[in-house]
């Protein structure tokens, strides 16, 4: 068990410090309009990390935009999940070294798991010197001083120290509308054999439940109507306090609160997912009958060298369980393709899985071997183009599954949280059903933000569209 005293809870003090922060920095900008752009790379973590960011800067005067040519600072939140992750950066930071040449005042800054990674970040300081603030994911509570630091002193910041803090009390930006992400938890200590996540994230941590709970009241009182509750295995929430069951009980207190319609949380581990937390789904009318739960392959040899502690036999059981308590749940999973042990017969192992279970829709990677990890140093058994074959295998064997899960919403009324114009066709409204798929219908704008009841007529494999009655 990693013990809480390991956990450092950055003390009221040290917040105040970065708010006084702010506030001078806000002084010093007084009367010019400066603009600050941040861009998010990753998984919903590091949007709600951006958000705080986000948060910080409109607090010091900043305005957000989305064009770098008109920002005064420019922020990069970055992932390391898989090499596309990290390349898709190294390529936009390039592209910013003539924008520092016509700008030198402007301020270009690099944060989250990527730069968690010592040797990536020291390459970025002496590679890309026009890069000025280079933080990680455990200094983020520090960006007002870092900030400062690269503003007043025109000095090159690089931070990447603190590993196991949580930071409470400082600004964040919601901007998603009635939905919100809240993070329960930080880090993972589950070191899957594949991932980065451990290393640039640290150990698991969790939020106190009182300062959950009241972040969740504010964001009620402020619209919110919906929350996804975020940790990268929200059933070990509380467990570095030496608490059992934590998570079930904190999804009822979450129930409690008035103006919270609808709750979800991702991601759960197969190996810590517990019956009660299905029966307190079950039997919770505002808990979403729709659940994450990464799978990573169907291959028991696998499952083992990627140390995911469970087999399939087990994934199996809960996936029966879930759907006896609740029919009519929608399952997602993710899905790793080319691990270097995976053969052909292991591969289908997995696409026999998904046959058997039918997710509503998944998420699958090609495995990306990443530095300091334990499968980084296992030989391939498969060439590129097997494991490329196998990827469009896999895909077309979902699309269909997907759309035969799709077509049972047919005809149903189903309550939707529409979040605003659709961005590919703007004549309809979107919005989310309780499965968290995405329903397109005709509607005025007047019903943004609201629950309203949904005739689906239509089932597309991605999408479904309907009719308001
Ligand atoms: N904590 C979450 C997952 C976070 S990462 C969980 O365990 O469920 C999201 C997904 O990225 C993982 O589920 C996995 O499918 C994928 N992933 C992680 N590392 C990867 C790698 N090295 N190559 C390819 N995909 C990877
Ligand atoms: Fe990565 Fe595994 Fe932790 Fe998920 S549980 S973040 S896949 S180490
Ligand atoms: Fe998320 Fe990528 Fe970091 S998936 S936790 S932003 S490595």
């Amino acid at each position: 068990m990693i013990l809480a005293e390991i956990n450092v809870h950055i003390t009221p003090q040290e917040i105040e410090l970065q708010r006084q922060t702010i506030n001078s920095i806000k002084l010093s900008l007084s009367g010019e309009k400066r603009y600050a752009m941040v861009e998010t790379f990753g998984c919903q973590q590091n949007v709600n990390d951006s958000q705080r960011i986000e948060g910080m800067l409109l607090q010091m005067g900043f305005t957000l935009t989305d064009e770098k040519d008109l920002a005064d600072v420019i922020i990069f939140n970055t992932c390391a999940i898989r090499e596309n992750a990290h390349a898709k950066v190294y390529g936009k930071l390039g592209a910013l070294k003539h924008l520092k040449a016509k700008k030198p005042s402007l301020v270009i800054g690099i944060c989250g798991c990527m730069v968690q990674q010592e040797q990536i970040a020291k390459r970025i300081k002496s590679k890309y010197r026009h890069v000025d603030l280079i933080f990680g994911t455990h200094a983020l509570w520090k960006f007002p001083s870092l900030l400062n630091d690269a503003l007043e002193h025109s000095q090159k910041v690089f931070d990447i120290s603190g590993e196991g803090s949580i930071a409470e009390g400082l600004p964040v930006n919601y901007d998603g509308g009635a939905r919100a992400f809240v993070s329960i938890m930080y880090g993972c200590n589950n070191f899957c054999s594949y991932c980065i996540v451990p290393y640039v994230r640290g150990r698991e941590r969790s939020r106190s439940e009182a300062d959950i709970l009241s972040e969740i009241e504010y964001l009620s009182k402020n619209g919110v109507r919906e929350v996804m509750l975020l940790g990268q295995n929200v059933n070990s929430y509380g467990k570095d306090r030496g608490e059992t069951d934590a998570f079930a009980k904190l999804l009822l207190k979450v129930c409690e609160i008035s103006g919270i319609e609808r709750i979800r949380f991702m991601s759960s581990h197969p190996k810590d997912i517990s019956p009660l937390l299905l029966h307190t789904m079950a039997a919770e009318e505002k808990i979403c009958n729709q659940l994450h739960l990464p799978l990573q392959s169907g291959s028991n040899k696998v499952l083992s060298d990627m140390n995911r502690v469970y087999t399939r036999e087990k994934y199996l059981e809960i996936i029966a369980l879930a759907k006896k308590l609740m029919p009519d749940i929608a399952l997602t999973t993710d899905i790793i393709v080319g691990f270097p042990t995976e053969t052909e017969a292991d591969f289908e192992d997995t696409l026999s899985l998904l046959r058997e279970v039918k997710f509503d829709s998944i998420f699958s990677f090609i495995y990306s071997p990443r530095e300091g990890t334990r499968a980084a140093q296992m030989p391939n058994v498969s060439t590129p183009e097997e494991i490329d074959k196998r990827f469009q295998k896999l895909l077309d064997v979902q699309n269909n599954i997907s759309y035969e899960r799709n077509l049972r919403h047919e005809g149903n009324i189903e309550t939707v949280l529409v979040s605003g114009r659709s961005k590919t066709d703007p004549d309809m409204l979107t919005g989310r059903n309780y499965a968290n798929k995405i329903v397109n219908f005709k509607g005025d704008d007047s019903l943004i933000g609201t629950f309203t009841d949904v005739k689906i007529t239509k089932a597309q494999t991605w999408i479904l569209y309907g009719e308001k009655l």
